[in-house]
């Protein structure tokens, strides 16, 4: 595995039109092997139209998926809601962990229409505090797959 400085991003995007289902398991897929070569871990949700990923590992390596992933016309209206250098990975247990809508419980669906919205209603700004993190705690505790 690619050693160097550990940084996570996270950030949230709309798709664009509906993606099908094979859609998302080709991201998925092309996901969860390129990330492992690269030493990437993370998580993905998608609910209602929406994705919030969570990529965690090299710095470099992260940059330059970030920069893949900005470029991809599946998705728009990107926001970086946190980004920066970590100490431990909070999803070491998977390359991409993908929770689609129909596995999230309504207490999660609830809390991440939260998110969206405190998103929507502060743009371009970094979400500080505990919201963020508490949201994705939840995901790092469940056990994966
Ligand atoms: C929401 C979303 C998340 C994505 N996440 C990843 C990812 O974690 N890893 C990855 O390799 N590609 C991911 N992709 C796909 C990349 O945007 C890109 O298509 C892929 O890296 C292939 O790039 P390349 O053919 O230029 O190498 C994602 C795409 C979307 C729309």
């Amino acid at each position: 595995m690619p050693s160097g400085a550990l940084h996570r991003t996270v950030y949230m995007s709309t798709a664009v039109g509906v993606l099908r289902a094979e859609e998302l398991d080709r991201i998925y897929l092309r996901s969860k092997s390129a990330n492992s070569r690269e030493g990437i871990t993370g998580l993905m949700l998608f609910y209602e139209g929406v994705f919030l990923q969570v990529l965690e590992g090299p710095v470099a390596g992260v940059t330059s998926l970030m920069e893949k992933i900005r470029r991809d016309r599946r998705h728009a209206n990107l926001v970086v809601l946190e980004s920066g250098a970590v100490q431990a990975r909070n999803f070491h247990q998977s390359p991409m962990h993908f929770i689609a809508a129909r596995n999230l419980s309504a207490g999660e669906k609830q809390a991440f229409s939260d998110l969206r919205q405190e998103v929507a209603a502060r743009p371009g700004a970094l979400l500080a505090g505990p919201g963020l993190s508490d949201f994705l705690a939840v995901f790092a505790a469940a056990k994966t797959a």
